[in-house]
């Protein structure tokens, strides 16, 4: 009998033995006598010959792409001048079809297809070459990082995504009716994350985020995987050793784990070196002025940056781009920033707070120490014009028993945007949502 095998086990080791395999027809070659399939099962790619009775007219065209089939044959290692994943060839002696494919597959995407009709058709989409290569890169990051924090005693916790405060600024929520109460999308799990450190520890989430953000670029999706950590008893320095930390190590994890796989969707992908750059937000509004990035004014004119003003998006990544290596925007003044960051004990007009940015993408991490004193926590909700009632739980944090604590949250898409050299970031997710897409 026949050994059934994963493709991904059909290796030198079966040469010359009887196997067989479940799979999706990947590619077709029909050279009439002789048939030449390329097979895919999730786990590879295995290449099958097919001639005589198995080609017959009759049946032949039931071999279309995307249709499923079971099929038996001797494993063979090919000659020499022939390249095949894996190493073999299947050289079939039987095939019968599981699930046809309609001919019309062929119509739904094409050449001439724009965008948004590709993204119309994600589902078929993600199942090519290197859409698959990525949703697979995307599990084995996910991975990586848990692999980080667990390696590093740090636990998972689970928080919910349906709120009823908000963490990041108001204006970007999906608000949502609640049996008949107002709720919220989460934004951000950071705050749920921080009640956690008491019972856990070091704490980190993976869960979905939500911003109802407008911005439709390369880098803005309406719901993202936020990976968000929690530190008690640490200091804004040790905050940006452990994400720098981070970083790196779960890149060196990625290539450990599957490095051709990574190197087939970004040649270029290589662990950044250690210790990344540090540059305050003043001294990026000087480096700007120096290099000739301007600000845009509404009128359509440019001028210089002036303290307290938001570095865009292009100009940040123009100033990042020049640079060419990751930069930890630090200390940032306060009132540009969320309401829950600490103040520099040096200057209290700017908070212990960082953004990463990283060359091609931009922001991939944003983070900070957390205001732990009660009374200043209550004048900072007073400031932002937060009803300080709807957070008690997150308040009690400083009532019993307060640390200096910090936390980050990263983006994983934008991660992976950047490791994997993507020019795009919908490119990363299963089935994104941005302005103007909510399906499939
Ligand atoms: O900088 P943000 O808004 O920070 C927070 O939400 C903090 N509460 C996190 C924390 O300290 N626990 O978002 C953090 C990161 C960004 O750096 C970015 O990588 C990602 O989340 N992000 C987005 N990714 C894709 N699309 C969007 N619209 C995003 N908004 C934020
Ligand atoms: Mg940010």
């Amino acid at each position: 009998a026949a050994k059934e095998l994963k493709i991904r086990d059909c290796t030198p080791k079966y040469a010359n033995q009887r196997v067989a395999v479940h799979a999706w027809i990947h590619h077709v070659r029909n050279q009439k006598k002789i048939v030449f399939l390329e097979l895919r099962d999730g786990t590879g790619y295995l290449q099958c010959v097919l001639a005589g009775d198995l080609v017959h007219p009759s049946i032949v065209e039931n071999l279309k792409r995307e249709a499923t089939i079971r099929i038996v044959g001797t494993l063979l290692l090919p000659p020499a001048d022939k390249k095949c994943p894996g190493g073999v060839e299947l050289q079939a002696d039987y095939w019968q079809l599981v699930g046809s494919s309609s001919p019309d597959l062929e119509g739904i995407i094409n050449q001439e297809s724009n965008i948004d009709q590709m993204f119309d058709q994600r589902h078929i989409l993600l199942r090519g070459t290197r859409a698959s290569s990525i949703m697979k890169l995307r599990s084995i990051c996910l991975h990586a990082f848990r692999q980080h924090f667990f390696e590093n005693g740090y636990f998972e916790v689970t928080p919910p995504t349906l709120v009823n405060t908000f963490c990041e600024g108001g204006s970007e929520l999906f608000t949502l009716d609640y049996f008949g109460s107002p709720a919220y999308l989460t934004q951000s799990s950071q705050l749920y994350l921080e009640t956690m450190i008491p019972v856990v520890g070091d704490a980190f989430c993976i869960a979905q985020s939500y911003r109802a953000e407008k911005a439709r670029t390369r880098r803005h999706l309406s719901e993202f995987t936020h990976l968000e950590a929690e530190c008690p008893f640490i200091t804004y320095e040790q905050l940006q050793d452990r994400i720098e930390f981070l970083i790196c190590d779960v890149v060196e994890k990625i290539f450990a784990i599957d490095g051709d796989l990574l190197r087939s969707i970004n040649p270029n992908a290589k662990v950044p070196k250690r210790p990344f750059m540090r540059m305050n937000y003043v001294d990026a509004i000087k480096y700007c002025n120096d290099n000739k990035i301007m600000k845009k004014n509404e009128d359509g004119t440019e001028s210089d940056f002036q303290y307290g003003d938001d570095i865009p998006e292009a100009q940040e990544r123009k100033m990042n781009d020049q640079i060419g290596e990751p930069i930890f925007l630090c200390r940032f003044p306060a009132d540009m920033k969320a309401f829950y960051m600490a103040r520099c004990p040096e200057n209290r007009d700017l908070t212990e707070s960082l953004d990463l940015l990283m060359p091609g993408v931009g922001e991939i991490v944003g983070g900070s120490m957390r205001i732990s004193d009660y009374q200043e926590l209550m004048n900072a909700y007073k400031k932002e014009g937060l009803d300080p009632s709807q957070y008690y739980w997150f308040t009690d944090q400083r009532k019993y028993g307060t640390t200096p604590h910090g936390g980050y949250g990263l983006g994983v898409e934008r991660f992976l945007t950047w490791v994997l050299g993507e020019e795009h970031i919908r490119n990363v997710c299963t089935y994104p949502r941005y302005t103007g897409r909510c399906h499939p």
